[in-house]
């Protein structure tokens, strides 16, 4: 009842004022549990959004969408901004932090149940030097696999060794195999998959949880273009998604059990799970998680020490070769304008996600 009641709600919303609302497209690899409560509470409406989700097949082609123009805001891994803009020099900015990690593990095929299993194994990635690749061969090598012990899964129609976002590789480790049938062994799932991989009929192992060696982490991120910083007034489509985020956001960290009610009937409706199920309990407790979830920061600060912690992975890989010797990561990490970082938009949205109007009762 209560999700059905929710979406009810929001279409309705929909309807009313849909001559009004703009577009504005959000291109994620998965549907936050933020994203979710925004989306599914009419927070976007409330400012005059029309939201697209648009699901990114692999980070390559979302940032490139983002730096194109074609996604108004994309909410991925923060290293791929750290690597954009610090090897290439992308205009990229990153409004704030969403996650530490949300629910991360290396899960495998039910055959694979440790992760010496993968030795010489191939193992599904979403790019050979991005996103979580450095947290992949840091967990692999502690549990004593250097590179040379696995090979990265090659894809069987772009030949890359890139199989894709985490959506494409849970479904591939679900089937035991890519489209063409070539075996799969193992990859890193994230919030909402780790759940659901747990919950399958047979479910898939977890080989390690990525909290245990790498925490705090910086993971998912808010990101826009760095043009949409030109414009910080009200009326600003990025700072109105924001806000709507933020007050998501918000409503998420709440312990009223009403709204907590509400989180969860959002999230199931989302997601297009079953309310009141094992697994619903499983993607809260995950979105909530201290440390990890979706609430660990505040008002999407970022974690600073989690971000030494991204630095530092990907330094160790030799990955900053862009960047030169010379880099200075301190000044580049600093927040402010023209800058990585810029909490400038966070601080013109949080004035009006407290005027966001949100619902009492789900039930
Ligand atoms: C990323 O996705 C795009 C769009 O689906 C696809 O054309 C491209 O080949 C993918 N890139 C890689 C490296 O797999
Ligand atoms: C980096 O990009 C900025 C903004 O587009 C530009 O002003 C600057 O000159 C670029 N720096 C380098 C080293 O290319």
């Amino acid at each position: 009842m209560t999700a059905g009641r929710v979406l009810l709600c929001a279409l309705f919303a929909t309807r009313v004022v849909a001559l009004d609302l703009e577009p504005f497209v959000l291109g994620a690899f998965v549907q936050s549990a933020t994203f979710s409560i925004a989306n599914q509470l009419g927070f976007f409406i409330a400012q005059g959004l029309d939201v697209t989700f648009a699901q990114i097949p692999n980070s390559t082609f979302g940032y490139a969408r983002l730096l194109d123009g074609t996604f108004d805001m994309v909410i991925g891994t923060i290293d791929n901004a750290v690597n954009l803009r610090f090897n290439q020099n992308a205009s990229l900015t990153v409004v704030g932090q969403l996650d530490g990690g949300n629910d991360i593990i290396l899960a495998g095929v039910p055959s694979v149940t440790s992760v010496e299993d993968l030795r010489g194994k191939p193992i599904m990635v979403d790019s050979a030097s991005s996103g979580y690749v450095f947290l992949l061969r840091k967990i692999l090598s502690l549990f004593a696999l250097p590179p040379s012990d696995y090979t990265f899964q090659a894809h069987p129609l772009t030949s890359t060794k890139v199989v894709g976002g985490t959506s494409l590789r849970f479904a591939n480790l679900a089937a035991g195999s890519l489209p063409d049938g070539t075996p799969v062994f193992g990859t890193i799932l994230t919030y909402p998959f780790t759940g659901m991989a747990a919950h399958l009929d047979t479910p898939l192992p977890e080989l390690a949880r990525a909290s245990t060696f790498v925490a705090p982490f910086s993971s998912s991120s808010v990101t826009v273009a760095t043009s949409a910083f030109d414009d910080l007034s009200p009326a600003s489509p990025h700072v109105r998604a924001t806000a709507a985020l933020l007050a998501a956001n918000r409503f998420l960290a709440s312990q009223d059990p009403a709204q907590i009610q509400c989180s969860r009937a959002a999230i199931a409706s989302e997601l297009g799970i079953a309310p009141d199920s094992t697994l619903l309990d499983a993607e809260f407790m995950a979105a909530t998680a201290p440390v990890t979830g979706e609430t660990a920061q505040v008002d999407f600060e970022v974690n600073s020490v989690g971000l030494w912690s991204v630095v530092d992975l990907r330094a160790q890989q030799q990955a900053f070769a862009g960047a030169g010797d010379r880099f200075n990561f301190v000044d580049a990490l600093q927040p402010g304008p023209g800058q990585l970082i810029d909490n400038r938009m966070g601080d013109a949205a949080i004035d009006i996600a407290g005027t966001i109007p949100v619902p009492s009762s789900c039930a």
